[in-house]
Order: structure tokens, then sequence, then C-alpha cells
């Protein structure tokens, strides 16, 4: 009978349950999306329970199919950043989860300012909105059961790996792993521990925070109320670390990028932190005492593009149309998009910047503007790749691609023009998903990371082609576009 890895990967807009055989391929495979909450403009949050729920109907779907008694362990991944805050003890959320993208604590985060050298010291952290910390500050102050409860001694913090695992778990463990303490901006990635410092600035109580274990570890087991047989729970890691690892990215020299919601490269830089100044230090994984760093740069604004394009100006009707829309043009005919629908992260850092769309003339077509869609996406690519080439002073000789618009292939061609460089798929269908189960199967001693690596093989690789001296020129022109979109919303 075959054995499973089962990974669940609590990504932003769903959650997807993956059971891999021994040999890496899909057995089964489960997602479901949940709703996303907009408040305001500029705000975002789900509801913890649509979360957890989906979590639960998707890993039912997939082990229910290979059977609960072929399931060997589970791997956790995750949407990082997103903090939720519940009751200690009745389990009851507080308030909604406050997603990564949300940008409410931005004033939080100018308040702060004179602090954020020392941040970017202990944490590898820009001061910013996206990461944990300012929102717990912003719950602190505009809500008052979180203000009430926390004086009592009575909440518990979590990102979404630790409120999935309070609630799977049979012993309600409140635990997070390394990865995803480091992107809270509370968590010290020198010393690798809750930075006393830094709580305190943010008067944040250390009782509420989960214990930190590392990314391959044993994380309980889930409840058999469940599915009827415990299931021990061997990883947890951030899902950009994650797919980092189905890379196989501990390899000297290897980056990844992937194309999501947002747009996340990363390499590792093995036992050293990095020190940047347009990119984050992190945590790329734990695994006994074995910690290694990364280099991240963070887009907010990827494949959500695609998708403003799809719901908010109808230009297409499903995302992948893109793809044939944008080669009905040779090039976008001088129309740039600066995507900075909320601010923009790395590596210009401007939670100020606002959306632009220049270069339009009478002969602009919708087929233009699809196009500059898709190079916009690969600019910021660029921008990030260019940052990670200065810092580590690695001649990166190809990019490893995964994620939803990793299937469109014109964007890859337009990418290793733009880069000089091959962009390499593979045919690991799932990275982020994989990483995690393959994380966990390490831990269940079935893996080793050399059988992952025979796991992952070429699927195809781009070359940069004719179109490479035009993206050279017009980088330059993209950089002055960026330019009109910082300091807009001030
Ligand atoms: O840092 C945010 C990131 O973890 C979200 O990734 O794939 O859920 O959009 P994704």
């Amino acid at each position: 009978m075959s054995k499973y890895i089962v990974a669940l990967d609590s990504g932003t807009t769903g959650n997807k349950a993956i059971a891999f055989d021994l040999q890496g391929n899909i057995a089964a495979y489960s997602y479901t999306e949940f709703p996303q909450i907009f408040p305001k403009s500029g705000w975002v949050e789900q509801n913890p329970y649509d979360i957890l729920n989906s979590a639960l109907k998707v890993l039912k779907d997939v082990i229910e199919k290979v059977g609960v008694e072929n399931v060997l362990a589970l791997g956790i991944t995750n949407q990082r950043e997103t903090t939720i805050l519940w009751d200690k003890e009745t389990g009851e959320p507080l308030y909604n989860a406050i997603v990564w993208q949300c940008r409410r604590s931005a004033e939080i985060c100018e308040r702060l300012s004179d602090n954020k050298n020392m941040i970017k010291d202990k944490t590898g952290l820009f001061l910013d909105p996206y990461f944990s910390a300012t929102k717990v500050i912003w719950l602190n102050e505009n809500i008052e059961k979180v203000r009430n409860l926390i004086s009592k001694g009575n909440v518990l913090l979590g990102t979404v790996d630790s409120w999935l695992l309070y609630n799977l778990t049979s012993d309600k463990l409140h635990l997070t792993d390394i990865t995803n303490a480091s992107r809270t901006m509370f968590f010290n990635i020198n010393t690798l521990d809750y930075d006393r410092d830094l709580l305190k600035l943010f008067e944040i109580p250390d009782y509420i925070l989960p214990e930190v274990k590392p990314s391959g570890a044993n994380f309980g087991v889930i409840d058999k109320k469940y599915f009827g047989k415990e299931i021990p729970i061997t990883a947890v890691i951030g899902d950009q670390q994650s797919a980092l690892f189905a890379h196989g990215g501990w390899r000297e020299g290897l980056i990844k990028n992937t194309y999501g919601t947002g747009l996340f490269l990363m390499t590792s830089t093995k036992n050293n932190i990095f020190k940047s100044n347009n990119l984050i230090s992190t945590v790329a994984w734990q695994i006994e005492d074995d910690v290694e760093y990364a280099l991240e740069g963070s887009v907010f604004i990827g494949g959500s593009l695609v998708q403003w394009l799809r719901d908010n100006l109808n230009l297409i009707e499903k995302s992948p149309d893109i793809e044939h829309i944008a080669a009905n043009v040779e090039n976008s005919n001088g129309v740039y998009i600066v995507p900075a629908f909320s601010g923009i992260g790395a590596p210009y850092w401007d939670h100020s910047a606002r959306g632009v769309i220049i270069g339009i003339t009478r002969g602009t077509t919708k087929e233009h503007i699809a196009r500059a869609a898709l190079e916009a996406i690969a600019f910021q690519v660029k921008d990030i790749f260019e940052e990670l080439r200065k810092d580590t002073k690695i001649e990166f000789k190809t990019l490893s691609v995964d994620g939803g618009a990793s299937e469109n292939r014109l964007l890859l061609q337009i990418q290793a023009d733009m880069l000089g460089l091959s962009v390499e798929k593979t045919t690991v269908k799932e990275s982020t998903a994989f990483g995690a189960a393959a994380l966990a199967g390490i831990v269940a001693g079935v893996w080793d990371k050399s059988d992952i690596l025979k796991i992952r093989e070429i699927e195809y690789i781009f070359n940069p082609d004719k179109d490479y001296h035009y993206y050279q020129k017009s980088y330059k022109v993209w950089k002055e576009a960026v330019k009109r979109s910082l300091g807009w919303g001030s």
C-alpha cells in the first residue's frame, strides 16, 4: 500500500491540500477559496474561521482519498505576517485576521520611524505595515476587547500557522516556526529569540507569543476527532521559504521567484545574515540546529495586477487570457503600469506610493495595456534581481520560477529578455506545497535532501532572445515611471 506526505498550503486567497506519494507525485489535491474582507480602502481582513474551516475541508478531501492510515506526516505552509489574536480561555478570535496586505497601520509606522534602523538591524525587516508588529499595536489601540483581555493575561497571538496548529492539535498547542516568527518584527534574527527591546517598544506582553520551533520539528498531532486517527505534524514553514526549499534552495547561487498574488524573490545566504539596504534579511528555515538565512524581495502586486484588469476593468475574462491578448502586439507601445495599489514594497518601500499608468496615446489599445501589465510584473522582478545581485555579488545563471503566472510562457520569455538570464520552470507543479511536504518527509525519515533534488526535473527553459536590447532600454523608462508613483498618496 502506498504511503503519503500531506501538505497544507494555507495561502492568501485559499487553502490547498496535496497528498504526495513517496516519489513526489501528486496523489490527491483539493483547493478552496475563502472570502477577502475589505472594510475600507487599503484594509484587508479574513475571518479566522473561514481560514480554519476551508483548511479542514481540503484536508478532509485529500486524506479521505488516500486513506488516513496511509498518511505518514503533515507539513503546513502558510501566508506569512497575517495576524490573529484569540481568547486564551475560549479560543474565540478577538477580531478578524489582519492580512499582510493591509495598510491600516501606516500611521503607526510613521510614529515609530525614529526606530527604523534599530528595527532593521534586529529583525532584518523594514518598518512597514506589511509585518505583524504594527498590526498588533493597531489592535491593542483600537479594539477595546483586545485591550481588556491583554491586560487580564488572556490573549494568544499567532500568525496563520499558529492559529491552525492551535485548532488542529489535540493539546491546543501554541507554537510557530522560526520562518513565521522572523516576519513578525518582534523576533530578533541575530539572537534567534523574541526581542525584549522591541516587545517593550511595541507594548506587546511576551505571554501572548507562541513558542518558536525549527521549521522541521515535531509540532504535535492532528486531533483524531478530525480524521479518525492522529497525524503527526512534522514541518511548518512560511510559504516563500517553502517554495525556495522545493527548488533545492540550499544550493549555492540558486534564486527563485514565485509569481503569486505578489512576487517573492529569494536566495539562501546559508548561515550568514546579509545586510541589505533595500531587501529583507530573513530566516530561510531551520532543521535541527542548522539555521539558514535568506535575502528576499517582496513585491506586493504581481498576479493581482492581472486580477485587477479582469475584475475592475473587465479587460479580460479569465486571468490566463492575458497571454493571448498581450501576444497580439510586439510591445506595450510606450505604456508603463506601476501597480503601487497599496504603496510599493521592495526595493522602494514607500507606503504612500500609488498606481500609475503612463504613456497612453490615442493609439493605445487593450493589447498594449495587457502587455504593459506583464512587463510591469517582469520589471518588478528585475528591480529585485538587480538588488540581490548587488548585495550578494553572485552572478546568478538562472532564475527558477513557480506560482500561477509561471504558466504564462510569454511572461517568462519577457522575463528572460529583461534579465538577460535563463528562466527555468520545473515539473514540480505545486512548489509551495511541495516544500512543506519535503521538509515534513525529511523529518519523518522517508526522504533526504538528495531525494528532493531527484524529484525536481526541468520542464522548460527560456533564454534571452531578440527583445533583450529593447528591454535594457525600456527598463530605464520603467524607473522613471516608478518615480512618478512615489509619494503620490501622501
Ligand atoms: O508575505 C506574504 C506571502 O507569504 C503571501 O504569499 O502566496 O499567499 O500570496 P501568497
